[in-house]
């Protein structure tokens, strides 16, 4: 969250003026989102302190991007993330219901504002790259969605091996 905030304010800051309010508001709701994940690692009684995984890392990093990373990349970042997360988010709130029991209301919440608010994530963000596609080569675009879904690819491996020891 706090990447992918970081990623939609970098972008609000690079954005073509009429781009700008849209992208300020979805990193203030991303920002906004990290408490929500918080009280999800307080439902697991998850420790606030442990230090990420190296690949949970390089994921956060290329999420954000650095700050000469231009709107095509940043917007590609955006929406491969968030066009992934109402179907990822809708299968996590599953499987914690039926594996783990976690159902609670406060636990939860995370997964069940991302399997619907991701959805207008998603779709504002495919209408901006459409504006910005009309006079821009893909090439950037597709290139931050690569980098994005495979760090997160990268994430997740790092989570497994953890898990597996
Ligand atoms: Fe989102």
């Amino acid at each position: 969250m706090i990447a992918l905030a970081a990623a939609a304010r970098h972008a609000a800051a690079i954005a073509p003026a009429e781009l700008r309010p849209a992208l300020a508001e979805h990193a203030r709701e991303e920002t906004e989102h990290i408490n929500l994940w918080g009280d999800f690692r307080q439902a697991l009684a998850g420790d606030a302190a442990a230090e990420p995984l190296d690949p949970t890392l390089r994921c956060a990093a290329a999420w954000a991007g650095s700050p000469t990373r231009g709107l095509p990349e940043t917007l590609g970042v955006l929406y491969a993330i968030e066009s992934a997360q109402p179907a990822i988010a809708a299968t996590k709130l599953d499987g914690l219901s039926r594996f783990y029991s976690v159902g609670d209301r406060d636990a939860t919440e995370y997964f069940r504002v991302h399997a619907v608010r991701d959805v207008e994530h998603a779709r504002d963000i495919r209408s901006q790259l459409a504006g910005l596609l009309s006079h821009t080569a893909p090439e950037g675009v597709l290139h931050g969605a690569d980098a994005a879904l495979a760090a997160n690819w990268d994430l997740l491996t790092g989570v497994d091996r953890a898990v597996r020891g």
